[in-house]
């Protein structure tokens, strides 16, 4: 394909990056979907934040193989490196502008994530889930926090949340998830979220969506949150109801929502598929259609792991699962609303009975902070077996680099073999 010399190339709007000691990672903010890309890919990464056309990148691409060869390559050899270079990234719907227009083909699905391969380790987590308080006005019956009403004295401050937010900014985190409990009850969320805003952090804000008011959302659009996800498991008010313990809640979330998208807050809901909530393909399409009424961007689906409450909880047996995984994602290629879907690839590590998670614990995707101090790999891992170490003893990195339970983890892990190329997590 003959590419046009002037036609200017840029990242997607949604990708971020960072360099990392093997080169750098690419991350989508909307999919959640990660690349890790080597050194001199990572250089023509940085390149295109200066949104430069096709020649200026051929030529770059010229200049920098004939001083790494030590002899001039021929034009030609650059434009090829080009257009592969593209061509992958296009594939991977990371870039705009390629190719023209007029010869847009639809991306592989089966590219747009990269898994990290084993060897490599990214210097600190893409996606942190900061838990800022463990009190809940819900008492859901799957609650991996294990929130009650009850005031814990070891909460964090709102002073440490901006201390620890800071830190994840000095680490380049791409994507702090705010949680609890109920983050809407902590005295000092607000002023938890404008300095995380003013850091520049992508804010997720994960609420049971039964306290917003019209204020409340509109102080979220006048900061800034990014999205605020609001937790619904089943279209039917009852069963919902049920499942997060409490009458009335379904319609207290529904007129939450109803004031987020009012506000124009970017509103997702987030379901958790269970027996006991959202369990069948006719659940799932109840759930769709008032995503659709509400006016919501994205509906999420995720599956109900065996932590805190959760393990009390019955799971969809394995068969029927992997069946309704694959209701949604033909779902999803016909419906843009539908956000993130369960990973058909739990890895089952033998030697980790207890192993509740999806691989990216061993690649150093995520990290998990409780609400008060203490690092684990991941929500799904929220046990005191999985304790990496306590932020108010150690620095975040400390805990990162040297914690033995991860490297063990970690060693365990490698063997198992995980399609692993996203990073999502409550
Ligand atoms: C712990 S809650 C905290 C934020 C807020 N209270 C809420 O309910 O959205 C964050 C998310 O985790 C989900 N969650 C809780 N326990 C879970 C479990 N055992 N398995 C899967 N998801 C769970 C909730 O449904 C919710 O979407
Ligand atoms: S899932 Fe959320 S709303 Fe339910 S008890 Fe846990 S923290 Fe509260």
């Amino acid at each position: 394909m003959q590419l046009r010399k002037e036609a200017i190339i840029s990242l997607h709007p949604d990708i971020v990056h960072r360099s990392e000691p093997f080169g750098g990672v690419l991350f989508n903010l909307e999919t959640k979907a990660f690349h890790p890309v080597n050194e001199p890919g990572y250089r023509l990464i940085q390149l295109l934040d200066t949104h430069p056309s096709v020649g200026q990148l051929e030529s770059k691409i010229q200049e920098w193989y004939t001083s790494a060869l030590s002899q001039p390559i021929a034009e030609a050899q650059a434009e090829d490196i080009c257009t592969m270079f593209l061509d992958e990234l296009h594939h991977r719907q990371l870039i705009q502008g390629y190719p023209q227009e007029d010869e847009v083909r639809p991306p592989n699905p089966s590219t747009t994530a990269s898994p990290l391969p084993a060897h490599l380790k990214l210097k600190a987590p893409l996606v942190v889930s900061l838990s800022t308080l463990f009190t809940c006005n819900l008492f859901c019956t799957h609650c991996y926090v294990g929130s009650t009403s009850e005031i814990r004295p070891d909460n964090f401050t709102v002073e440490e949340l901006c201390q620890i937010l800071t830190r994840l900014k000095e680490l380049e985190v791409f994507d702090v998830v705010i949680t609890g409990g109920e983050p809407l009850l902590l005295k000092g969320i607000f002023e938890v979220l404008q300095h995380a805003k003013s850091l520049g952090l992508y804010i997720c804000l994960n609420t049971n969506g039964t306290i917003v008011t019209p204020r409340i959302a509109q102080r979220l659009r006048d900061i800034g949150v990014d999205c605020v996800k609001v937790s619904i498991d089943s279209a039917n008010a009852a069963v919902h109801d049920r499942f997060r313990g409490q009458v009335g809640a379904f319609r207290r979330s529904m007129r939450g929502i109803a004031h987020l998208v009012r506000a124009g807050v970017r509103t997702d809901i987030h379901t958790v598929l269970s027996v006991e909530s959202t369990g069948s393909e006719q659940d799932i399409d109840a759930m769709v259609t008032l995503a659709e009424s509400l006016g919501v961007r994205k509906v999420h689906f995720g599956r109900l792991f065996s932590t805190g409450r959760g393990e009390d909880q019955q799971k969809i047996a394995q068969a029927h699962l992997l069946r309704l995984i694959d209701y949604l994602e033909e779902l999803k290629m016909r419906n843009p609303l539908i956000g993130r879907t369960p990973s058909k690839s739990m890895p089952c590590v033998p030697s980790i009975p207890s192993y509740d998670g999806c691989g990216g614990c061993a690649r150093g995707v995520y990290a998990y902070i409780s609400y008060n101090g203490g690092v684990y790999p991941c929500t799904n891992l929220y046990k005191s077996e999985w304790l990496l170490g306590n932020l108010r003893e150690q620095d975040f990195t400390g805990i990162w680099e040297h914690s033995p339970v991860l490297a063990d983890l970690r060693t365990r892990l490698s063997t198992v073999s995980t399609s692993m190329g996203e990073a999502f997590h409550d």
